[in-house]
């Protein structure tokens, strides 16, 4: 008869101990142990060993056309995946519930069948009716794309049997299990458990994989570095909810650069693929407004315009209020810790609000300077001149700081029509088209961006 045992898994890390503590000793996180029923399966690994798969050979002679990437035809994520899907990789796709993520797999599935690959959808969430009523909205009904509602894990492996697909699509990952193991669907057992026999049989049948995750409050993916260690990609989508824009980046690839990123636009028909990112942002720009500066930052290797706003008030609050939406706070209070102690433009009684419009974030610190010439021009009120865009770090000592790719910065600001570029005086480029004007200090930047 099978052996029965408890045990503690940490939800973070997955580590396992015998006795509950507050803390998981392998990650340091607080009361994430969960208890956990395991039923031990009978000695050995189910099945057996294994044949061996292959012989040894000479590197050069392994075969990789047939693994050669797929492409699903949704143009932005083939960008992220620099290709398409690799068969027999399997990748996880991760985001907050409601963010699109089983929209992109449909509308990915459909591109893929399109393109005469045979593809299973299985919905663990959702009934079948409801996926079909979304790719009708989606316009999209390929023959080639097989849909089946289920959630136990055994059943799902026999469908990949009788079906032979290309391409397999677990929605989501967490709500599938096998009942052998008698912890709950979505534990951190279950979830390993079941991510192991899908990427084994991915890797067996050379075919592609895509999990979907759904990740917690803090960002992290349900069960989480257990399955990034597991699978091959791992995509991130997400956005602000209250904004059409979505933002898909590779935070793990075995197969290329994790650098590049993919931009879709929600609407009524699906994802679209936002090809000119930078004319979107600035699309609602009201020139001759006071706080209002563009910054050409990066992402991954796209450069993005946009534009950062402040807005200073008189506080009536013992503490005034400072708000950062799309930018880090930390930045924030540097930059005005800098202005007030090296240019002396003073904050301390004012209400600071800045943004990124958008609904995009920015964390690099190439928006610094924009973000310190937006407030000074909101203190003042004075707006500057509409053309304008600013990049450089700020250091504490007020001086400015080149940051990385100076040059495909201002070529993107010259495309979309701007004619001034204030940068740091240690810039390396000059830019066809536009004014670079260089300062060595933010005192400096200031002169320059208002004469
Ligand atoms: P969904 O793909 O179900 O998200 P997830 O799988 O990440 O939970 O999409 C959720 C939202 O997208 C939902 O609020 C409705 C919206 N949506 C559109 O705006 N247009 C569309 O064409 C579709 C299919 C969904
Ligand atoms: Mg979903």
């Amino acid at each position: 008869m099978a052996r029965t045992r408890t045990v503690y898994r940490c939800g973070e890390c997955g580590a396992e101990v015998a006795k509950w503590a507050g803390r998981c000793a392998a990650c340091e996180a607080w009361n994430s142990l969960v208890e956990e029923v395991e039923q031990a399966l009978a000695p050995g690994i189910p099945g057996g060993v294994p044949t061996a798969a292959g012989v040894p050979m000479p590197i050069a002679e392994v075969d990789t056309d047939a693994w050669s990437p797929l492409p699903s035809l949704v143009g932005e994520l083939d960008r992220v995946l620099q290709g398409g899907l690799v068969p027999g990789s399997v990748t996880l796709l991760g985001g907050e519930p409601g963010i699109g993520k089983s929209t992109l797999l449909l509308q990915a599935l459909a591109g893929l069948a399109g393109t005469g690959r045979r593809c299973l959808y299985v919905t663990a969430e959702e009934s079948a009716q409801q996926v079909r009523m979304r790719a009708e909205r989606l316009g999209t009904l390929p023959p080639n794309l097989l849909l089946v509602a289920d959630t136990a894990l055994p059943h799902v492996l026999e469908h990949v049997e009788s079906v032979q697909p290309d391409v397999v699509a677990v929605d989501s990952i967490q709500a599938v299990y096998d009942p052998v193991l008698s912890s709950a669907p979505g534990s951190v057992a279950q979830v390993r458990h079941c991510a192991h026999h899908l990427v084994r049989a991915s890797k067996q049948r050379a075919m592609a994989s895509v999990l979907v995750g759904h990740v917690t409050k803090d960002g992290a993916l349900a069960g989480p570095r257990v399955l990034e260690h597991l699978v091959d990609t791992v995509l991130s989508f997400d956005g602000e909810r209250h904004h059409a824009l979505r933002l898909l980046r590779a935070t793990k690839h075995r197969f290329g650069s994790t650098d590049e990123l993919g931009l879709f636009e929600m609407g009524g028909g699906g994802l679209q693929g936002v090809p000119d990112p930078s004319a979107l942002f600035l699309a609602d720009r009201r020139p001759g407004t006071p706080g209002s500066v563009v910054a050409p930052v990066l992402d991954g290797h796209r450069p993005l315009l946009v534009e950062v706003q402040a807005l200073v008030t008189k506080s009536r609050l013992p503490t005034p209020r400072r708000s950062a939406q799309g930018l880090d706070s930390g930045r924030l209070a540097l930059v005005l810790a800098v202005l007030e102690k090296r240019v002396g433009a003073a904050f301390h009684d004012a209400d600071v609000h800045t943004v990124v419009a958008g609904g995009v974030k920015v964390v690099e610190p190439g928006a610094d300077l924009a973000l310190a010439l937006a407030l000074v021009s909101a203190g003042t009120g004075e707006p500057l001149r509409h053309d304008l865009v600013a990049c450089g770090e700020v250091g504490l000592g007020g001086e400015l700081r080149q940051v990385h790719q100076t040059a495909r910065r201002l070529a993107e600001a010259a495309r979309l029509g701007f004619r001034r570029a204030v940068v740091p005086a240690s810039a390396p480029a000059d830019a066809p088209g536009l004014e670079v004007l260089r300062a060595a200090t933010l005192a400096e930047a200031v002169l320059l961006a208002s004469s």
